[in-house]
Parts: C-alpha cells; structure tokens; sequence
C-alpha cells in the first residue's frame, strides 16, 4: 500500500508538545524521512482564518457547539487539502493537536459528550493516526509553565475546564492503547524525547 505515516501529538496546554514535535521532525528527517508537519487548528490558509476566530479572545460569547462545529470545520479542509494528499504521497506527517483534542477539549472539556465525535467522524473522513503521543502533565503544573504568556481563548477556560480535558485523555489512552502512547511529560525535554524515539522507532520499522 503505498501509504505513509500518520502521527499526531497531544495533550494539555503548557505540556511541551512544540518543543517534542520539532525534536522528532528533526530526528526523521535525519534518517531520511520526507516529513510534513502541520497543526490544528490551522495548516492551510482556511484553516488558519478558522483558527483565527476560534481563539480569538474577544469572542468570549461563542457557543460550545460553534466551537467544536469550528474545529472540526478547520480540520476536514486540512484532511483534504494537506493530511491525505502528504499520505498518498508516502510522506511522514506530524500534527500538533488531531480529533483526540476535540473529544478532549469540547467532549469532555465543554461536556459535549459523543455529538464531538460524530462531528468528527465526517471532518476526518477515515483518515485517522497511525500513532498518536500523549504528554500527560497534571493541568496545574501546565498552566503555571504558561503563566508568563499572552493566554488564548481556550487557554483562558478554568482550571476546572482544563482538569475535565485531563481526564478525558486519560480515557482515550485507556480506550485506544495500540493508537494512543502516553508519555509522563513531567521529565526532562531530553528524557521525554528519548522515550518518544524509541517508541516512534519500534513502531515505524
Ligand atoms: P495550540 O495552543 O496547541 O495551538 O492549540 C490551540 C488551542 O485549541 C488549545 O488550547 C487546544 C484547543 N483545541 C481544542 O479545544 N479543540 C481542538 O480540536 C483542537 C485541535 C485544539
């Protein structure tokens, strides 16, 4: 099947998955690997405007349904245009955030419950990870390490908000254990890159 591969990233706010993405584009691209990599929301011009409104923090009255309907809107144009074409291709293509954060965010998150997957169901349209890397770092401890920083919409929600969104990535990972790799993301940067690499390279041989 001339397919490549398909990895995405998640976890809380503030639990260091910028600075692991671009370790392990890094690393594959060094062992010779034609990497993408792409971040929701965002990743195509669309997607980025969508972005845009989405945390824009001025829209502080926007429904939760608008919201989850927004990302998964922002999400079925990167699948078409980027995700799937970069696949068919054979390329490696890394995400920042995928589906996991809106049953995450929204699903538990703003309590909306399975709707958030149904949503997704057609935004996805089939194209789902080969592996997904879970940092999991308690909220408490992921927001005091953006404390200093300008917060988004999302990032401004509650810490009791943020606490539901932890625990709704607890499920996934217990839910789907051969997608979803959980990484303790209370280590060093270099300790959790070390484990995502020989983790990515066990799977990708
Ligand atoms: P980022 O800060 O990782 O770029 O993500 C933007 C924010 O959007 C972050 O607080 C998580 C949130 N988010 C959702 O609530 N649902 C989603 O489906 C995605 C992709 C992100």
């Amino acid at each position: 099947m001339n397919r490549g591969y398909f990895i995405t990233f998640e976890g809380g706010d503030g639990s260091g998955k910028s600075t692991q993405i671009r370790i392990l584009m890094d690393r594959l691209r060094e062992s010779g690997y034609d990497v993408v990599l792409t971040r929701e929301p965002g990743g195509t011009e669309i997607s980025e405007k969508i972005r845009e409104i989405i945390l824009d923090p001025a829209n502080s009255d926007m429904d939760d349904m608008t919201e989850a309907l927004l990302y998964a809107a922002a999400r079925a144009q990167l699948v078409s245009q980027l995700i799937k074409p970069a696949l068919e291709e054979g390329k490696v293509v890394i995400c920042d955030r995928f589906v996991d954060s809106s049953i995450a965010y929204q699903g538990f998150g703003r309590g909306l419950g399975d709707a958030v997957g149904v949503i997704n169901t057609y935004a996805v349209d089939g194209c789902m990870p080969d592996l997904t890397i879970l940092l999991k770092l308690d909220p408490a401890r992921g927001s005091s390490r953006i404390a200093g920083r300008e917060h988004d919409r999302i990032e401004q929600a509650s810490d009791g908000f943020h606490r539901k969104v932890y625990e709704g990535y607890l499920e996934l990972e217990a839910k789907y254990p051969e997608r979803i790799l959980g990484i303790d993301a209370s280590g060093t940067i270099e300790e959790i890159a070390e484990e995502i690499a020989r983790r990515v390279g066990a799977i990708m041989k």
